[in-house]
């Protein structure tokens, strides 16, 4: 056991490469920018342990911004007063329930009932359709979230930064009773229907493939320039732009604020790069 956790870890770290740094701020095409988190919060090892290992397929989708969308929008400056912060799944593999969780959050302020950041750590503990700190399938997790729901942050705050996952809880962490929040329906969503309900609805629940380059991914907007596909992972949909003549993405990690531009990044739009727009999913709420 202890001899196959080892192999485990060495093969993650090995994953990490410095020259894949230097290669991608050198590239005179690179749109984005790279750095070497060694020695901060951010722990690339820890992050490809945890990923996913489905690998999402990667084909452009043809797809168009619709007409009426306009030419940038962020959650963030539009509803300011329901910005989350920016967790750090740490060693948990549960980035399933940091987008289901986050997007739910927002989605409920915008729709006139914000119940504050609501709980990763309720569909970590509690959903037994999906696997804890060890990966989620996006659609069982908003089914979850629409059969059962989940409670507020301060309710149940996220204990399983080391991987261990306590058994549901019965109670809120101080005693009180646990009061769950739902999705009205869920929804799935291709590309172009995605920023119609962004804009009106709020954040939606992202996936994409991680290459080992994303690793060191500090700004701009990400193209994958080096190194393997990894796995993927789920995040949290806030927006979309432009910069220096780039569509991108704008999306809230949960590597904590060491990572990327203070936990957020940027993708590349309209090419479905690295499968980031093969489906989006969220629901709707009802207050
Ligand atoms: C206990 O936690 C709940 C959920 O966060 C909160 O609503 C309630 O006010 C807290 N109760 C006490 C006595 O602190």
């Amino acid at each position: 056991m202890f001899l196959f956790i080892l192999a485990n870890l060495i093969h993650a770290a090995a994953s990490f490469d410095p020259s894949i740094v230097d290669s991608v701020n050198k590239n005179r095409r690179a749109t984005w920018k790279a750095r070497d988190y060694r020695g901060t919060r951010f722990s690339p090892a820890k992050v490809v342990k945890s990923l996913d290992k489905t690998i999402l397929p990667e084909d452009p989708l043809d797809f168009m911004a619709p007409l009426s969308a306009p030419s940038s929008y962020d959650i963030r400056e539009a509803y300011p007063d329901y910005v989350l912060p920016i967790y750090d799944q740490d060693d948990c593999g549960g980035c399933w329930a940091f987008a289901t969780s986050g997007s739910m959050s927002i989605r409920r302020g915008i729709a006139g009932c914000w119940s504050g950041p609501l709980s990763m750590q309720d569909l970590i503990s509690c959903d037994i359709t999906n696997s804890a700190c060890r990966g989620g399938n996006p659609a069982r997790a908003q089914l979850w979230a629409k059969n059962k729901g989940m409670t507020t942050y301060s309710c149940l705050p996220f204990v399983s930064a080391s991987g261990r996952v306590p058994t549901c809880p019965t109670k809120c962490r101080n005693g009180s009773e646990i009061e769950r929040f739902k999705w009205d329906k869920t929804l799935t969503l291709r590309v172009d229907q995605v920023q119609e309900s962004l804009f009106n609805e709020g954040p939606l629940y992202a996936r994409f493939n991680i290459y080992e380059d994303f690793l060191s991914y500090s700004s701009g907007v990400y193209q994958h320039l080096e190194g393997d596909n990894l796995g993927s992972h789920a995040v949290i949909l806030l927006g979309w732009g432009e910069e220096n003549g780039v569509k991108y993405w704008l999306l809230q990690n949960s590597w904590s604020e060491d990572w990327g531009e203070q936990g957020y990044f940027k993708i590349k739009m309209g090419t479905n790069e690295a499968g980031i727009e093969g489906g989006f999913y969220g629901g709707t709420v009802v207050c």
